[in-house]
């Protein structure tokens, strides 16, 4: 009886032990890739945007924040890439400004960083990039005819469509109504992937404060954008019209 004991608790201390090797301390194991949608980033934002795709917010490491502040964000070198950054990541806020990539890169970027496939401004930008193009989520909800409109989905329908066409569970998120409101408002998806860029479910329960990290800044640490919930009609919102046609 006591051998057996002690052979179980062995295992268990071995298998504790590869898992530490497998991933060293301070090592992210997955990317986050997290798309959100300009008309429901620019309704908490008071920005205006006419951008009617799904854009890039950011690849973020799961674990890390800022891991090398004395690495400098330098524009010059991801020039090649500029026009699709303009296009695909775009600063909602300030349009011609560097200063989301900048951040970007500080707090998320100088951590993917630990892994050689990332290890500089040009691989991690342009991966981001790549992810964005390759998980396409623009496609996926339009082909399933998931656009934007003044007409409400059920949550089900957003998530079945995301989740059937990758095979792994997405997270995404909403803008939960003020109080007394009928719907919520589809805002961010975030797709995850392992460290050779596979696909795998994202977790729920990887901490809001990654999602909330510009809008905490301007609205006071209020969690505004939170997983959806499930039960409640979604609003995916289209570029106002500005002018009418007639
Ligand atoms: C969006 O706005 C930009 C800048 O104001 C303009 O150049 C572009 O043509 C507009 N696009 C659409 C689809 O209206
Ligand atoms: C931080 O980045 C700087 C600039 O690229 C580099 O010289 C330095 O070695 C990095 N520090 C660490 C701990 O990786
Ligand atoms: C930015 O990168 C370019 C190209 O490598 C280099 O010439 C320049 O000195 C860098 N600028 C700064 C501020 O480090």
């Amino acid at each position: 009886m006591r051998s057996i004991a002690v052979a179980v608790l062995f295992c268990a201390g071995f298998f504790h032990l590869s898992s530490v090797f497998a991933h060293p301390r301070g090592e992210w194991t997955s990317l986050i890739i997290t798309q959100h949608w300009p008309q429901a980033f620019c309704s908490l934002e008071h920005c205006k945007t006419n951008i009617s795709y799904w854009t890039l917010h950011g690849l973020w490491p799961n674990t890390g924040i800022m891991c090398n502040t004395s690495w400098h964000f330098n524009a010059s070198l991801i020039k090649d890439i500029m026009p699709e950054m303009e296009k695909f990541w775009p600063d909602l806020l300030k349009p011609s400004s560097p200063k989301f990539w900048k951040y970007e890169w500080l707090k998320h970027g100088t951590c993917a960083a630990k892994a050689e496939s990332l290890n500089s401004q040009h691989k991690y930008f342009s991966k981001a990039l790549e992810l964005y193009h390759k998980f396409d989520l623009n496609s996926v909800l339009g082909n399933n005819k998931i656009v934007p409109s003044e007409e409400h989905y059920t949550f089900d329908v957003i998530e079945t469509a995301i989740a059937s066409f990758y095979g792994v569970k997405p997270k995404i998120q909403c803008i939960h109504p003020q109080k007394g409101g009928q719907f919520q408002t589809l805002g961010q998806i975030e797709i995850c992937v392992d460290r050779d860029f596979q696909l795998i479910d994202c977790e729920k329960s990887i901490k809001e404060i990654w999602s909330n990290e510009i809008l905490s800044g301007s609205l006071s640490g209020q969690s505004v954008l939170s997983v959806c919930d499930h039960s409640m009609p979604v609003y995916y919102p289209p570029v106002p019209s500005t002018s009418h046609r007639w």
